[in-house]
């Protein structure tokens, strides 16, 4: 046996010293240590060695076995720490940089003026009660002193559902009729949410928000009404708000009418309202002897293109984040 092992484990070394990849590492590994490399050839030959000599060169052989692994083993890890440290110059993130931030997000400004009309209204005794937005005739119609066929039904251009008898409610005022079936005067109460109607300009899109107010008691009438609104108005506007009401026509209201404000150069029709008519109250079975009432229904978006100056109403549908984000 004639192999200088001190002259293999060397030259070993010196190749394991000199390697600079991960994958010449474990070829090198395999040539030395696998299981026809040079070492485990060596060993292999110990069977055929005499006795006496087998113990001696054994143990040699394995150490050097044992410190070429060890070689291998801290030549790869120093290759993979150079490796990490290349990638880390390489992917350099800059931790001083400001955040992106979390992007606050923020209320609409139709629902930040739906809440604004809820509370003042709240606050002036008004409970806040909601109602189907898939209305029936009668509901929406009929209760309402808008018979089949009248000619108030032209006023309001609606989504039916074809087949169904139902339609999307043309306004909040079902909801008064819902209430006034359910509870007994004195009823006070507002609704607000979406309606339906086939109409799209810069005052009008085909679904919009109302809120319904609706006061039924003994001796409710129209200066209550007025009181109230005007009331309300100034409250919402933060100033004695210059509101026009001008006599109008609904079949549900006797008198009736409109409230509109300054709007630019023109006037914007902000709510219709009125005296409840007996017919109404007699359809839900309250006596119009004894109680009567008033009621409003003002749209949402019209308050609040006053409120932020916005005009076109369309705006605030079409989610376009640069207008949005002006009202967080
Ligand atoms: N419902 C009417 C509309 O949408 C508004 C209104 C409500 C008028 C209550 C009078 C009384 O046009």
């Amino acid at each position: 046996m004639n192999v200088d092992l001190d002259q293999l484990r060397d030259e070993a070394l010196a190749q394991i010293a000199a390697v600079a990849e991960a994958s010449a590492i474990e070829q090198l590994r395999v040539d030395l240590l696998g299981k026809k490399g040079r070492v485990t050839e060596l060993l292999k030959q110990l069977g055929a060695m005499p006795a006496d000599q087998r113990k001696a060169f054994g143990e040699r052989v394995n150490r050097v076995k044992e410190s070429l692994a060890q070689a291998l083993e801290s030549r790869a890890s120093a290759i993979n720490d150079a490796e990490l440290d290349r990638r880390l110059k390489a992917e350099t993130l800059d931790v001083t940089l400001p955040g992106r931030g979390e992007g606050v997000g923020g209320l609409h400004p139709v629902t930040r003026t739906l809440r604004r009309i809820e509370s003042i209204f709240n606050s002036m005794g008004f409970e806040t009660v909601e109602g189907p937005e898939i209305e029936d005739d009668w509901h929406n119609f009929q209760a309402l002193n808008i018979p089949e066929s009248h000619p108030a039904r032209a006023m309001q251009d609606t989504f039916y559902l074809l087949n169904a008898a139902r339609l999307l409610r043309t306004h909040t005022s079902p909801v008064q009729i819902r209430t006034m079936q359910a509870r007994k005067p004195p009823i006070r109460i507002i609704c607000p949410g979406r309606v339906y109607r086939v109409d799209f300009d810069r005052t009008h899109s085909p679904m919009f928000h109302q809120v319904e107010g609706l006061y039924v008691a003994e001796n409710v009438g129209l200066a209550d009404l007025k009181h109230d609104l005007q009331k309300f108005l100034s409250l919402f506007f933060e100033r004695d708000a210059e509101a026009m009401f001008r006599p109008s026509y609904f079949p549900f209201v006797e008198p009736g009418a409109d409230v509109h404000m300054k709007w630019g150069d023109r006037w914007l029709e902000l709510l219709g309202c009125g005296v409840i008519h007996p017919n109404v109250l007699n359809a839900v079975g309250i006596d119009p002897e004894r109680y009567s009432g008033y009621a409003f229904g003002m749209g949402a978006e019209r308050l609040a293109m006053l409120r932020y100056g916005v005009d076109d109403l369309r705006l605030f549908f079409n989610n376009d984040l640069r207008f949005l984000e002006q009202f967080r």
